[in-house]
């Protein structure tokens, strides 16, 4: 028979890493609702449409990237490689924007994108995403950035650096795609990069190719030709930014992989993981809301990688086996296989009770059960015999000191409730 394989490139995580993963996970999410986020859980697959529309057709990640499928009744869906599109979608279809705004939301989940696979870049990969929608405001973009910096911080990075530029609004980017067009004309370039260039000229900034890259090194940048308000409002979050003393560099180079963004843009990179450095990253994208259908509403998001927050954290050495270790608190161990049911019924009862707890199953002597008491991690272990059921106490074992106390088997629950 085939052995069976995950589908390649795929990130899967499974103990004892699984610890770490959830720790990251739950760390960046814990930022966002503690600011303010409230979760949105969205499907996994949406309209095709949705994505061209939304995250744009000169991206790689649509043009390229997407899994895209058929169902049974001929509809074409694809597996979200972002989370943003889904979220307007959802806002506008169950008219969130109706209600007070900002409408605040954080989500988290598996998004797809048929890349190749490299250490740090995945087919299905994680992201904790936030999107503040509903208001054009500097002191929201600063919070959206200061939420995933706070995240980093209290995970204990610090070999990061913040990376932000403005794709300023509507008339700085007209004025801007004029002249670019115009130097672009100047260039010998093949089919496909004009292809390319002619439904975002933006892009061409992004092209990893040195010939392409020397040839942009003149191109007039957008960052010079942001209209008075969108140079102001600039200025606002880079002097929020300072009095909040997170460090932050301008790049006016900076392209993102999706159309979508507008004004404030910015990345987080990691100097400790390799060519995927990017630990996370988003912007301001206003008019998304509207090309999608919806009220003419500005919004701003990010959108963090846990997997690659993960190996920075590994890369700095942040983590040990103690790391958001499951904390039980209690391992019993039945003497025998008399005890067993009714050690069995005694955890379920202390269970329903809101202990946590565990016990060695199967038939393994005493030292061995001994063992998983000890690999489990429990604050507290027992072992239970025909003399502590004739008793009914048992001798509660401080697993840390070593100590033990007696203990009335009816009050265990109480017990650990107390504590
Ligand atoms: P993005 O920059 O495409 O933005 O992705 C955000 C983060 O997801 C990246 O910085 C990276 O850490 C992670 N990531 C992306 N692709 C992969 C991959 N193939 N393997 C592993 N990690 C990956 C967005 O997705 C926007 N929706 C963010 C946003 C929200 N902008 C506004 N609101």
């Amino acid at each position: 028979m085939r052995e069976l394989q995950a589908p390649k490139g795929v990130s899967e995580y499974f103990p004892p890493r699984s610890q770490y993963f959830e720790f990251v996970r739950e760390t960046l999410i814990e930022s966002a609702r503690k600011s303010g986020y409230q979760l949105m859980e969205l499907p996994v697959f949406e309209d095709t449409e949705l994505f061209k529309r939304g995250v744009g057709e000169s991206t790689d990640v649509v043009s390229k990237e997407m899994y895209t499928f058929e169902d049974r009744g001929g509809r074409s869906l694809t597996l979200r490689p972002e989370g943003t599109a889904g979220v307007m979608r959802s806002v506008i279809e169950n008219k969130l924007d109706k209600l007070t705004l900002p409408v605040k939301v954080w989500y988290s989940g598996a998004f797809f994108r048929a890349e190749r696979p490299q250490a740090g870049r995945y087919r299905q990969f994680y992201q904790v995403g936030i999107e503040a929608i509903g208001l054009n405001d500097p002191e929201i973009d600063f919070e959206v950035i200061a939420v995933a910096d706070r995240a980093f911080k209290k995970l204990g990075l610090k070999s990061y650096r913040l990376e932000i530029t403005s794709l300023g609004d509507a008339t700085s980017r007209a004025s801007h795609r004029k002249d670019l067009v115009a130097y672009l004309s100047n260039l010998k370039l093949d089919e496909a990069t004009l292809a390319r260039a002619a439904l975002n000229p933006l892009r061409l900034f992004d092209d990893k190719r040195p010939e392409i890259q020397e040839e942009m090194s003149g191109a007039p940048l957008l960052l010079d030709y942001l209209s008075t308000e969108s140079a102001e409002s600039f200025a606002r979050v880079q002097e929020l930014l300072t009095a909040a003393k997170i460090a932050f560099t301008i790049n006016p180079r900076m392209v993102r992989g999706l159309d979508y963004y507008t004004g404030t843009t910015f990345e987080f990179v990691s100097d400790k993981l390799g060519a995927q450095s990017g630990i996370g990253g988003g912007g301001r994208y206003d008019g998304l809301m509207a090309e999608l259908g919806g009220s003419d509403l500005s919004g701003i998001g990010f959108g963090l990688g846990v997997d690659r927050v993960l190996l920075a954290c590994e890369a700095e050495g942040l983590f040990d086996s103690t790391t958001n270790k499951s904390e039980l608190d209690l391992f019993i161990v039945a003497l025998s296989s008399t005890e067993k049911a009714f050690v069995s019924n005694l955890l379920n009862d202390l269970r329903n009770a809101g202990v946590a707890c565990d016990m060695a199953y199967g038939d393994r002597a005493l030292k061995g059960a001994m063992k998983s008491a000890d690999k489990s991690g429990a604050r507290f272990s027992a072992v239970i015999g025909s003399d502590e059921i004739k008793s009914g106490t048992v001798a509660l074992k401080d697993m840390n000191t070593g100590v033990s106390k007696e203990v009335r088997i009816s009050t265990l629950s109480a017990e650990f409730q107390a504590n």
